[in-house]
């Protein structure tokens, strides 16, 4: 039986192992300048690789796009709906991991869990010292949830725990999830204004692209902290690291960002009211676990000309 060549060479071994003698896996590294391209049947994007027209141009034989995650923002799948090639991905299983995270994120800089490590460790912790790293309390405060879709409700969740108000900002209002979650429905604008943190939950998409620029950042309080679990794009990057250094918000927290990684000399690096993390966001062993079994799924639907169990609607 002739195995069929499937472009995906960068996969951990239990999901080579889910997908078995059935594939070749060829190299993504040299995937415009090979011949790989050219004999691939499906695409696996595991971490981001980008998808466009002229990469689509280059593998006529492609039927499906099996993506490891959720976000798209690196597919153009418009493109792929022209070719008539199916994109898949991984939505639902990875919300709760990515609140989880989002929590991790907004408590590691609210109290200083990161600089309260590196002091711990340095020969500069020589007694307690009650004055030392004082944060901001998480508990009873205010939190401004951009984007109410799957892992936004799931963060409102965990917010009722720690007894926050919540606000949220979206494209549409949910009435439901108003009353179940007791969230309030404001303006970016007065989320901005009213919020200690703020949270991006929500895609990348042409609406979301720099939504938080120089003047967003203006409008929060400048005790308030931003966690960006989204996507690096959202936020304009050179405007927070001068918020940031000018003191007009106190701090980020940041699971991504643009490019990812950033250059190594990046100012945002620099800066010690910076939390970041190397896309932690749905890094969780039964959540990861689930997304490569959910990839696996819609690459063999794909190829065998099925719908997909999770497949990709290309935007309206
Ligand atoms: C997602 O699911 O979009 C995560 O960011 C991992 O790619």
């Amino acid at each position: 039986m002739s195995r069929i060549p499937v472009m995906g060479d960068d996969l951990p071994a239990t999901m080579r192992a889910m997908l078995g003698e059935e594939f070749e896996l060829l190299p993504w590294d040299d995937a415009l300048g090979s011949a790989a391209l050219a004999r691939a049947e499906g695409l696996i994007t595991y971490g981001h690789p980008r998808v466009d027209g002229p990469l689509l141009e280059r593998a006529p034989h492609v039927r499906v796009v099996s993506n490891h995650g959720v976000g798209v923002d690196h597919i153009d799948v418009a493109a792929c709906a022209a070719r008539n090639v199916v994109v898949g991905n991984t939505p639902g299983v990875l919300d709760a991991a990515t609140a989880d995270m989002t929590f991790a994120l907004l408590l590691a800089i609210a109290r200083n869990v990161v600089v309260g490590d590196k002091f711990a460790r340095s020969p500069q912790f020589t007694h307690y010292d009650p004055s030392n790293l004082i944060g901001r309390e998480v508990t009873g405060s205010t939190l401004g949830i951009i984007g109410l879709g799957r892992v936004g409700r799931q963060v409102a969740r965990r917010a009722r725990g720690f007894d926050m108000r919540v606000l949220y900002h979206g494209r549409h209002r949910q009435l439901a999830a108003e009353q179940t979650l007791n969230v309030e429905y404001v303006p970016l604008d007065e989320l901005l204004a009213r919020s200690d943190f703020v949270t991006l939950n929500c895609p990348l998409t042409a609406d979301t692209r720099n939504l938080i620029g120089a003047a967003q950042l203006k409008r929060m309080q400048p005790t308030a902290f931003l966690i960006n679990m989204a996507r690096g794009g959202v936020v304009d990057h050179d405007a927070l690291v001068h918020a940031l250094t000018a003191g007009t918000i106190a701090g980020a927290a940041v699971d991504v960002t643009e490019p990812e990684p950033l250059p190594r000399n990046h100012p945002l690096l620099t800066l010690p009211n910076v939390v970041i993390a190397p896309h932690l966001g749905s890094a969780s062993d039964k959540t990861r676990r689930r997304m490569q079994e959910m990839t696996v799924d819609n690459l063999r639907a794909g190829l065998r000309g099925e719908p997909l169990p999770y497949q990709v609607r290309p935007a309206k």
